[in-house]
Order: structure tokens, then C-alpha cells, then sequence
């Protein structure tokens, strides 16, 4: 049995999976909400994560035990980017900036300046931008002088709970390629944007793949976790690497749409694809030896959310979607911008904004919900059209999340994307593929690949009924980002 343990924005989540791929117990433990004193800010208590992976983890280790179970080896993801600082002895300075935390645009701005936009590039894959580490870094150096003179250690947070649970300093691969700080075509660090940015190296974490060994579980949080003292704990990954892991994205023309908080089409590659404008992201994958693109939406899972509770809170999700499923494709005109919290791909602009357009008398609380779902799935689809542009192979799409269980959110993204898209057996997200790479890492398969054939199963197809109504519809989308820039910049 391998225990998987995804350090996600809203709550942490353990699952124990036996060799064929089945989640037998699963739990997860809220954190508290993101704390935002001010516009676009966003910061969490890296000692609450903790909290809730020790209730997590000691929950399932429990059920296992009863039944007899013994866990053997644990990976580790979560929610990418968030800069967690400890001092010497390994205490937290200050609460997180985490990943859609966008007041560090000066930051970004001084370091593509200082080290040049294409060089950038070049070293990193990426250009900078709010949600990545370093910048984050650079604003505490700039506003909290004081508190970045202590800092000895950066970790992001799945990073930090591997620290509480194992001692070690440690970080993957792909998770790294987050930081702005990997040359990730090399799989190193970069000692050339550190320097340039001012950060010592000796704050870096130790670098491994996916499923190496980094660590093991220490005689203290045996005792509070119920595993076994010594037990191996793997690298894992980002919580989009495992992801794509857990849904067996891992070669070439694999591709997959998944629809949580935020919203990502991400795709395997043999070699680093750069965007060089720097639309995409191109990271290191949780597998050794080969890399990803995916594009980002900041506010997918999230636009539904955000709608029910503002709009209609004493409805289900169900409820809402069952009006919109009465409501014709295209949603007799009516569109939505999914920008609440600024976007990254396409546009690169922490200060977009969402928007309905083409509201008429006509338009029912059915239709909007439907433009809500709709939105999203054009905003996934605008990473498409890049990977057509940089001739990125599409042969199959794989959906995960919440946008992979409401049946109508699954035919609205086959319509939008003009492809048929599978659906998994089991889509059980991040912590199903860094439990994976716990297996793999203890040689239960010989490679992340073997892992991904001996456990994942698609179940059915879904092709698209509507994709020539949304085809016409997708350009009108296109158009609205440009034409309200100017009305929404401040
Ligand atoms: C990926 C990203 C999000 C976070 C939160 O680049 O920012 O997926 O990891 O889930």
C-alpha cells in the first residue's frame, strides 16, 4: 500500500492505493480560508497545513492498520508555487504567499529587466510572473527587509510538510520548475538567475525526480502519525504533475483538461518546449528524463463557486446545473470571461477581469450558469490554440476534476475543444499519482509508465453533438479579453 498526501489550497488530503491502482481509504481535513488583508494578496499558515496532514494521515494509516494493512512507502503534492521561509532552525517566518497571491508584479517586472526577457526564457523556460516563488521572495526582500534577513531555508508547501514529516530539505523536480529559480531544460538549479536575483543558493532544497527517495519518516512523527519510523518517502510533485500522473498523462499526444480551483490543459513532452512568449508554462514532469507544457486559468473551478455563492447560495451545484443543461449551447449569446483572479494563459495579466456579455431581458439564471461553464471551458480551449500554434501533438484528452464528474460540464468541454474527451475509472487527482510515485519509488513498478498501465482505465468517451455552435461562438469569446481591457485597467 502507498500513501499519497496532496497539500491542496482549501485542505489537505491523504489516500492510501494498493498496487492496482484502488483508493481504499481516503480523507481530507479543511485548512483554514486563505487570508487576504488586501487586494490580490493571499497567504497561508504553513503550520496549519501540517495540522490537517497529521489528521489526514493519521486517519487512513488507522483504517489501513485495522485492516491489516501496512503502508510502505509516501509521496507527496500540492497546491505549486508557494514560498514558505524558515530560519536557521527550521521556524516559520511568516505566513506563505502562495500560489494566486498577485502583488508582485514591480517584482517581476525588475527581475525580466535585470536579467532580460528572452534570457530569461532561455535559462528558465518561463518568464516571470506573479504566482512564481522567486517573485514572491523579492517582494519579502524589498517590503519585510528584516524578515528576509533571516531566512536560511525556502520550501513550497507540500515541501514544508515533507520537512515536518522527514527532517529533510527536499524538493522535485517539477514542483521546482515552479520556483523560476530551475534551469529546467537541465534539471539544476540555476546558479545564474539565483545570483542575479540575489538569493544564496544554500537557501535551495535538495533537487530529486519525481520517485526518487528523499527521505524517511522520523521517530517523532511516527509517533504522531501512526506510519512505521523509517518508512521511505519519495520526491513526488507539484500538484499538477501528480495530477497528470494519476491520469496517465506521460507521453507525447496525451493530454489533459482538468477543472479545479484553477483550471489547467497541460501536455507531456519528450523535450522542453519553450513558448517564447511565455504563454505556457514548460516545466520538468513528475516522471524522469521528460517535461510538460500546460496553460493555466486561474479562475475555473473557481468562476462556478464564486457565481453559486454569490448568486444563488441556497442551490446545489447539481440544481444550477441541471437549469443549464436546458439551455441551449452557446447560451443564446451570453458569455463569460473567467478572470476573477487576473489570468496567466493566454494573457499574462494579474489584472484581467471577468465579465458577463450580451445580457438580454431573454437571459434565465439557467443561462448564466451555462456561459459560467462555458467560459471556462474557452479558456481551457485558448491553450489549445497555443498548442496548435507551437504544434504541441492533441491525440487524446483526458478530463480530471470537478469538471470531469458533472456529465454536462464534460459534453460542454468535448463541444468547446472539438475533440472527444475520456473520462477515468478513478480520477482521483494529485494524491492518487504522488501515491504512484510512492509505489514506483519502492520498485512495486519499474517505472512511473508501468505505474500509470497497471492502474488507470479509461471509461468512456464523450464525443462532441455541438462543436460547430461553439466554433462560431469561440471568436466572439475572443474578442471580449482585448475590447474590456481598457475599460477594467485602473
Ligand atoms: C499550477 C497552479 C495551481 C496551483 C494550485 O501552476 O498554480 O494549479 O498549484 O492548485
Amino acid at each position: 500500500m502507498f500513501l499519497g498526501v496532496d497539500v491542496g489550497t482549501g485542505g489537505t488530503r491523504a489516500a492510501i492505493v494498493d498496487r492496482d491502482g484502488r483508493v481504499l481509504f481516503s480523507q481530507s481535513t479543511e485548512h483554514v480560508p486563505i487570508s487576504s488583508p488586501h487586494i490580490g494578496w493571499a497567504e497561508q499558515a504553513p503550520e496549519d497545513w501540517w495540522r490537517a496532514a497529521q489528521a489526514s494521515i493519521r486517519a487512513v494509516v488507522k483504517s489501513a492498520a485495522a485492516a491489516g494493512h501496512v503502508v510502505e512507502s509516501v509521496g507527496l503534492t500540492g497546491q505549486m508555487h508557494g514560498c514558505v521561509m524558515l530560519d536557521a532552525d527550521g521556524q516559520v517566518l511568516r505566513p506563505a504567499l502562495i500560489w494566486c497571491d498577485q502583488r508582485t508584479q514591480p517584482q517581476c517586472d525588475w527581475l525580466t529587466a535585470t536579467i532580460g526577457y528572452e534570457r530569461l526564457i532561455e535559462l528558465t523556460c518561463n518568464p516571470a510572473l506573479p504566482n512564481f516563488t522567486l517573485t514572491k521572495l523579492l517582494w519579502v526582500r524589498e517590503h519585510q527587509p528584516e524578515i528576509f534577513a533571516r531566512i536560511a531555508h525556502v520550501l513550497c508547501p507540500k515541501d514544508y510538510v515533507r520537512y515536518r514529516l522527514t527532517g529533510e530539505y527536499a524538493i522535485d523536480m517539477q514542483e521546482a520548475s515552479g520556483t523560476l529559480l530551475l534551469d529546467v531544460t537541465h534539471r539544476r538549479w540555476s546558479q545564474e538567475v539565483a545570483a542575479a536575483a540575489g538569493i544564496p543558493m544554500s537557501w535551495l532544497p535538495s533537487l530529486f525526480e519525481g520517485p526518487e527517495l528523499c527521505g524517511r519518516i522520523t521517530q517523532l512523527t511516527a509517533g504522531i502519525t501512526g506510519l512505521a519510523a523509517g518508512t521511505p518517502v519519495v520526491a513526488g510533485a507539484g500538484d499538477q504533475g501528480a495530477g497528470a500522473v494519476g491520469m496517465g498523462i506521460l507521453q507525447p499526444g496525451s493530454v489533459s483538461a482538468t477543472i479545479g480551483t484553477s483550471g489547467v490543459v497541460f501536455a507531456a513532452t519528450s523535450t522542453p518546449t519553450k513558448d517564447t512568449k511565455g504563454r505556457l508554462h514548460t516545466f520538468c514532469h513528475a516522471a524522469p528524463g521528460i517535461w510538460h507544457v500546460m496553460g493555466v486559468t486561474n479562475g475555473a473551478g473557481l468562476s462556478f463557486r464564486y457565481f453559486r455563492d454569490t448568486f444563488a447560495p441556497h442551490l446545489s451545484y447539481d440544481q444550477l446545473t441541471a437549469l443549464a443543461a436546458a439551455i441551449p449551447p452557446a447560451s443564446d449569446g451570453l458569455f463569460w470571461t473567467p478572470y476573477l483572479f487576473g489570468e496567466r494563459t493566454p494573457h499574462l495579466d494579474p489584472n484581467a477581469r471577468a465579465a458577463f456579455v450580451g445580457v438580454t431581458a431573454s437571459h434565465t439564471l439557467g443561462h448564466f450558469v451555462r456561459a459560467v461553464l462555458e467560459g471556462v471551458a474557452f479558456s481551457l480551449k485558448d491553450t489549445f490554440t497555443l498548442f496548435e500554434e507551437l504544434h504541441i501533438p492533441v491525440e487524446s484528452i483526458r478530463l480530471g476534476g470537478g469538471g470531469a464528474r458533472s456529465p454536462l460540464w464534460r459534453q460542454i468541454q468535448a463541444d468547446v475543444y472539438g475533440h472527444s474527451v475520456e473520462r477515468l475509472e478513478a480520477e482521483e487527482g494529485g494524491a492518487f499519482g504522488a501515491a504512484l510515485l510512492a509505489g514506483t519509488g519502492i520498485g512495486a513498478w519499474p517505472s512511473v509508465q508501468a505505474a500509470c498501465a497497471a492502474t488507470i482505465r479509461p471509461v468512456e468517451v464523450i464525443e462532441p453533438v455541438a462543436a460547430e455552435t461553439m466554433q462560431h461562438a469561440y471568436p466572439h469569446y475572443r474578442q471580449i479579453y482585448p475590447a474590456l481591457r481598457e475599460v477594467t485597467a485602473d
